[in-house]
């Protein structure tokens, strides 16, 4: 597994993680990355290299004892090296010390790397929604975990 630093995400970290947004599928825009940050409820992190480079992030919002993970992105030669796992078992630990009953995601049916990632954590299915996705149109699988108390702690 290779060593990160899991740091919090903040204007000062939101260029480095616009440019990894950027080189997924439908990535969002600074503007839109700010906006979550400044979401009641908003959470994020980003991983850092030991050379200070930033290299994934992840982002969501929780709301009373339910949260939801919006984004998850490593920057394309760091995947496969546990950067998301690190930056999920952080944030699993942080919304189970906040009290977080229940997470929720949603993704791309198709989207095997992001599925297998989150059944790893223990998310099962919850649900599809037909034709959710555009630009190829595509179903999106809804995704739920019961957070266990003291995970990841
Ligand atoms: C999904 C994504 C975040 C995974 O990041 P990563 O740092 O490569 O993932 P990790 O190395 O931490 O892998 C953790 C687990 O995820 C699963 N996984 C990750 N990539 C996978 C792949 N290409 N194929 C199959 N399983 C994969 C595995 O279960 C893996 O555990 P293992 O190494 O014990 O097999 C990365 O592929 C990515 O940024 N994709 C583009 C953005 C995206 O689709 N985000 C999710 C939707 S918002």
């Amino acid at each position: 597994m290779l060593p990160v630093r899991i740091e919090p995400f903040s204007a000062a970290t939101l260029p480095a993680v616009a440019a990894i947004e950027a080189a997924t599928p439908a990535p969002w825009n600074a503007a839109q990355l700010a906006a979550e940050l400044e979401r009641p409820g908003g959470w994020g992190a980003v991983a850092r290299y030991e050379d200070g480079t930033i290299i994934g992030y992840l982002c969501g919002y929780t709301v009373a004892d339910e949260a939801e993970i919006l984004k998850v992105a490593v920057a394309g030669s760091w995947r496969r090296q546990g950067v998301a796992a690190q930056l999920m078992t952080h944030a699993l630990a942080g919304l189970a010390a906040q009290g977080v009953r229940r997470v929720f995601l949603e993704l791309r049916v198709g989207n095997q790397p992001a599925r297998k990632l989150y059944e790893k954590f223990g998310f099962g299915q919850a649900g599809i929604r037909r034709d959710y996705y555009r630009n190829p149109a595509e179903d999106a699988l809804l995704m739920e975990k019961t957070v266990i108390r003291g995970e990841g702690s």
